[in-house]
């Protein structure tokens, strides 16, 4: 493939990628069959395996492990439950439960936030504010890199902030460490497998994009 193939395929995948969020009674959920369920598994697991060669300055160095940001991956025979639990135990009249119970999978990714005692001196909190906001823009890459590689693979993708599933009582129930942060719940649909019941809405900002964003800089201002 020449390059500008390549640059062709990557700017139709780019554009290509949007946001889908699909609303669904979790009383009507609707499971995948087994080896559905499998495959986007793997699917899953290969595409964080190549999103994580997203950029990162600073290594986090947890458990022996540089990356600043963690993936938690829920089948579908998670996010039935789960979507059962935040509407009859919880009784969330939010859209969490609707976004599980729609779903294919669910990925929580995390950042790893670094943080040291409140009398440590305003340099070092101003260091440490720096290099968290270079692990969350990393963790950010690696999302978008994982969300273009669903998308070539025909899947439905959702980047959401995750509400409820923010919250430190649904990480002690998902066995999650509090000291990782959502940064996003990435809701992954497979085409076609819903009933029709569901309800689909597209990203609010979508069509609000320009250009009018980017500058030159002609030429340096001395004064
Ligand atoms: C960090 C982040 C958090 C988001 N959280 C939400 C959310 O909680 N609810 C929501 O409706 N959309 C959320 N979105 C999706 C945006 O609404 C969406 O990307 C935007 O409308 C543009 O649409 P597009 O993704 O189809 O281009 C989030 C996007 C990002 C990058």
């Amino acid at each position: 493939m020449s390059h500008s193939d390549t640059h062709a395929s990557l700017d139709s995948l780019i554009r290509k990628r949007k946001t889908e969020k699909i609303l669904l009674d979790p009383d009507q959920s609707c499971p995948l069959e087994a080896a559905q369920s499998r495959r986007l598994a793997e699917w899953i697991y290969e595409d964080l395996m190549t999103a994580g060669w997203a950029p990162f300055h600073y290594p986090r160095d947890i458990e022996g492990l540089a990356e600043p940001w963690r993936a938690h991956v829920l089948k579908d025979s998670v996010t039935q439950p789960l979507a059962k639990h935040l509407k009859h135990e919880l009784e969330l009249s939010s859209k969490e439960p609707l976004l599980c119970a729609a779903c294919s999978a669910l990925v929580l990714v995390t950042w790893l936030p670094e943080s040291a005692p409140d009398d440590c001196g305003e340099l070092l909190q101003q260091k440490l504010n720096e290099r968290n906001q270079e692990h969350l823009a990393a963790a950010s890459a690696m999302v978008q890199n994982f969300l273009l590689l669903q998308t070539a693979r025909e899947l439905g993708t959702y980047w959401s902030s995750g509400g409820i599933l923010k919250e430190e009582r649904m990480f002690n129930k998902l066995g999650i460490p509090t000291s990782e942060k959502l940064l996003a719940a990435l809701f992954i649909q497979v085409p076609g497998h819903l009933d029709g019941t569901e309800q689909r809405k597209p990203g609010a900002h979508r069509n609000r994009r320009s250009m009018d964003w980017v500058r030159e800089i002609q030429a340096l201002s001395l004064s």
